[in-house]
C-alpha cells in the first residue's frame, strides 16, 4: 500500500501532473523520472520514444512502484498500450484524461489540440476525442518550440510570450471554444496561451483529470497509502541537476527536493 506511484516524462513537463497528484493525494509518495538528457521526445520517432519510455518504466519497476503514470503525451501516444500489456501494475497515460477534460468543457465540441509533432502526427487526441463525441471537430497544431523553452527555464519572459504568439498565429481564424494543452510542458506557458486565445477559449490540461484517474485506480484496488507523515518524494533526472532542481522548487514549492541522477543508454 505504501509503495510509491511512478511518474515519467521526457523532462520537467510531467511535474505539472505530479503536482496535481500531490494535491489530490497528499499521502502518496511519488518517484518521478525526467529524461531531460533525451528531451524533447516530440521530434523523435514513436519507436524510439517507446524504447525510452520502456527504459524509464523498468527503472521504476525496480523501485517497486504500485502504479505508473506516463505523464508525457508523446510517450503516451507511443507506449501506453504496450506498457499496459507488459507491466503487472496499472499504467495510465495523459491523452484520454485530456480529451475527457476538453469534451466536458466544450459546448460547441470544436476543440483545438496543441501538442508536439509526435503527438499530433499520432492522431491520438483526435481519436480519443471522437471516441467520446463522434461529431467533434478537432484542429491540431504542433508547437515544437515550446518544450525547449520550458526545459531551459525560459518560459516566463517576453521571448516566451513572443514565441507563443507566433506559433499560435498559425491557427488564427479557426473556430474552437476549448484548447487542450496536449503536452505536459505547456501548462507552464498557459498564461501566454490564454492571452493569445482570449476569453472565448477555455484552455484545459490533462493534469487534474489524470490525478483523478490515479485516485480512482487506487480506490478500486484499495491501495491508498497510509503514511503517518507527509511522504518524501524522489526525483530522478538524466540531465542537468541544477535546472531540474530550480524548476521543481519553483513549480512544486518543495524546499530541498530529493534529486538523483539517472543514466540511460544513448
Ligand atoms: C516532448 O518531450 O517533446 C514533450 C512531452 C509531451 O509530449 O508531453
Amino acid at each position: 500500500m505504501n509503495a510509491p506511484i511512478g511518474v515519467i516524462d521526457s523532462g520537467v513537463g510531467g511535474l505539472t501532473v505530479a503536482k496535481e497528484i500531490m494535491k489530490l493525494l497528499p499521502n502518496e509518495q511519488i518517484y518521478y523520472i525526467g529524461d531531460n538528457a533525451r528531451c524533447p521526445y516530440g521530434p523523435r520517432s514513436l519507436q524510439e520514444v517507446k524504447q525510452y519510455t520502456w527504459q524509464m518504466a523498468q527503472a521504476l519497476m525496480k523501485k517497486r512502484i504500485k502504479m505508473l503514470v506516463i505523464a508525457c503525451n508523446t510517450a503516451t501516444a507511443a507506449a501506453l498500450n504496450s506498457l499496459q500489456k507488459k507491466l503487472p501494475i496499472p499504467v495510465i497515460g495523459v491523452i484520454f484524461p485530456g480529451a475527457r477534460a476538453a469534451v466536458k468543457n466544450s459546448s460547441s465540441k470544436n476543440i483545438a489540440v496543441l501538442g508536439t509533432l509526435g503527438t499530433v502526427q499520432s492522431g491520438a487526441y483526435e481519436k480519443a476525442i471522437k471516441s467520446l463525441v463522434s461529431s467533434a471537430h478537432v484542429v491540431q497544431l504542433a508547437c515544437p518550440r515550446f518544450v525547449p523553452l520550458v526545459e531551459s527555464d525560459e518560459y516566463e519572459g517576453e521571448f516566451a510570450r513572443k514565441m507563443v504568439g507566433e506559433t499560435l498565429s498559425q491557427i488564427e481564424g479557426e473556430t474552437f471554444d476549448t484548447a487542450i494543452l496536449g503536452c505536459t510542458h505547456y501548462p507552464l506557458l498557459q498564461g501566454f496561451i490564454e492571452e493569445v486565445f482570449g476569453e472565448g477559449v477555455q484552455v484545459v490540461s490533462s493534469a487534474q483529470e489524470t490525478a483523478k484517474d490515479v485516485e480512482r485506480h487506487l480506490r478500486f484496488a484499495q491501495k491508498f497509502a497510509d503514511w503517518k507523515r507527509p511522504p518524501v518524494h524522489h526525483f530522478y533526472t538524466s540531465g542537468s541537476l541544477p535546472i531540474f532542481q530550480t524548476i521543481i522548487e519553483k513549480w512544486l514549492k518543495i524546499e530541498e527536493p530529493v534529486i538523483h541522477s539517472i543514466r540511460f543508454p544513448k
